[in-house]
């Protein structure tokens, strides 16, 4: 069997996890879900999901990793056989660990793709001096929703969407230490330069517009923290902040479970867990909520701020911001530290995404990294296609919705139950224990056993009821957009079982090898 690498040190892998962890879902996606969920009183859920749900599953992902790669397994199949060697089907539940990630990268990397096109922009000056509703038309023109004086067709965003394709592949062809260590080492770093750069601006705005004083940062972030406590009567509310805590954090879907496969049995994963955990919250609250929604109001006021916070991450990212950064000095430049933050932040994450595929060839077919690269590759590649050319269709959200909402929550709750009750708490205990720098308060072994299964069991239910059902029938989807639907579904349900065959077959090659676990 190949060695497996291991990360080069212990900040390069806190590194890498909270590269992936920090992404566009911190800076665009948060502001969003806050503002829109009843702001300051999202927070209240948002800490409660946090510390019930992301910092557990963020333990339990690094501990399960780090396990299943004393048995040379990176990816959900092995990881959880090895947790219960007995099963014969828990390492098909393991596939959505390979399947989710593969989702979420194939609509994550075109919209990363964008943040390059614009970083672009910014600097050739291409969209200098448009008014919201150029702007506007320049982003749909781009999206290529509509042929105008910018844009005939989606060629120019494809030729970004290549760039940023071959720049992902030939990270990951380059493995665990010197492609994605390596990127992360200098891309996370850098990335909150800027972000820090853009948040000490936006504060330092005052009021913009003399003619209305109350137009200010400080009123913006009055906004978005201001609790409107009406709002935890609503599900909803509680749906969105967990959601939001187990997007942000990459969790629940594989990837952070990956990534701690590389770590050697003796190194510790309390302190460098709640480390990643810490350093994508200060992306997330401190910065992502200084940004986007105390600038656009110092800029639109109180009575436009409703409207614009509801029309979207995409709005608020690529005209809103473009448009405040034309009003103020070295405006190009701060748009093209905006969007080059975007772009680095999302590619430290959508890398993390591919990692799973590559360790399961890697692992379970013994494949060569390079051959990994191409097949892993290939797919996606392949996959991208209709992101990109029926965007208008639904599509992206269709897979937003199986990847980026409905594995993920699923994922971890077989995962956690998985760990607590059938692999055992207080083996579970001492194996997150095991090489730790810092001991988990106590209070934490019931949380782990009872009540974080129990609320993401709530939540699977409540949010089946509330939005699964619908967006399964359809319910939401014109009925030109039905046929494309339908297609992005068939074509998940193939990527699924060819995954679910392919563990089938290692596992008869296992077999027949005479190997254990
Ligand atoms: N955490 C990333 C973000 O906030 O943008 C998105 C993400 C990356 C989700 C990796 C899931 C994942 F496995």
């Amino acid at each position: 069997m190949s060695v497996r690498p291991s990360w080069g040190s212990r900040l390069g892998v806190i590194l890498a996890v909270a590269g992936s962890a920090v992404g566009l879902g911190n800076f665009l996606r948060f502001p969003v879900q806050a503002a829109g969920n009843g702001g300051g009183a999202f927070m209240i859920p948002y800490f409660i999901s946090l510390i019930l749900l992301g910092i557990p599953l963020m333990w339990v992902e690094w501990t399960v990793g780090r396990y299943g790669g004393i048995f040379g397994h990176g990816t959900a199949p092995g990881v959880f056989h090895s947790l219960w060697e007995k099963s014969r089907f828990i390492k098909y539940f393991g596939v959505i660990g390979i399947f989710g990630p593969l989702v979420i990268f194939i609509y994550y990397v075109y919209i990363e793709s964008w943040l390059l096109g614009y970083a672009w922009f910014s600097l050739t000056g291409a969209f200098q001096g448009a008014d919201a509703r150029s702007l506007q038309a320049f982003l749909r023109g781009y999206q290529g929703l509509e042929n105008n004086r910018y844009f005939q067709g989606v060629g120019t965003a494809y030729l970004f969407f290549l760039l940023t394709f071959g720049a992902n592949l030939w990270i990951i062809s380059r493995g665990v230490v010197k492609g994605i260590e390596w990127l992360n080492r200098w891309a996370l770093p850098l990335l909150l330069v800027f972000a820090v750069t853009i948040a000490v601006r936006v504060l330092t705005l005052g009021a913009p517009d003399p003619a209305h004083p109350d137009w200010n940062t400080i009123q913006g972030l009055g906004f978005l923290w201001n609790p409107d406590l009406a709002a935890l009567k609503d599900a909803k509310v509680w749906l969105a902040a967990a959601g939001q805590v187990f997007f942000t954090l990459s969790v629940g879907i594989g990837v952070i479970l990956t990534y701690a496969s590389y770590l050697r049995r003796e190194k510790d994963v309390i302190l460098s867990g709640l480390t990643s955990v810490s350093t994508n919250e200060f992306a997330e609250i401190i910065l992502g909520g200084s940004i986007v929604i105390p600038a656009a109001f110092a800029f639109f006021g109180p009575s436009q701020i409703q409207a614009i916070a509801g029309s979207g991450s995409f709005n608020l990212g690529f005209v809103t911001m473009p448009l405040i950064f034309q009003q103020i000095s070295l405006g190009a430049l701060f748009a093209f530290l905006w969007f080059a933050l975007l772009f680095l932040a999302g590619l430290t994450s959508s890398i993390s995404l591919l990692q799973p595929a590559m360790a399961f060839m890697e692992d379970e077919f013994q494949l060569p990294r390079k051959y990994a690269a191409w097949v892993t590759g290939a797919v996606t590649f392949a996959a991208c296609h209709p992101v990109i050319f029926f965007f208008h269709r639904g599509v992206l959200d269709e897979l937003d919705f199986w990847g980026g909402t409905f594995s993920l929550v699923l994922f971890a709750t077989v995962e956690i139950i998985l760990f607590a009750w059938v692999f055992g708490m207080d083996r579970a205990w001492k194996e997150m224990h095991h090489g730790a720098e810092l001991t988990i308060p106590r209070i934490y072994k019931p949380i782990i056993q009872y009540v974080t299964p129990t609320f993401l069991i709530l939540i699977l239910l409540f949010w089946l009821m509330q939005e699964g059902l619908p967006v399964v029938f359809l319910k939401n989807v014109s009925a030109a957009n039905q046929p494309y639907v339908l297609a992005t579904r068939l074509g998940l349900t193939l990527l699924f079982f060819g995954l679910a065959l392919m563990v089938r077959w290692a596992w008869r090659r296992r077999r027949n090898k005479g190997r254990g676990r």
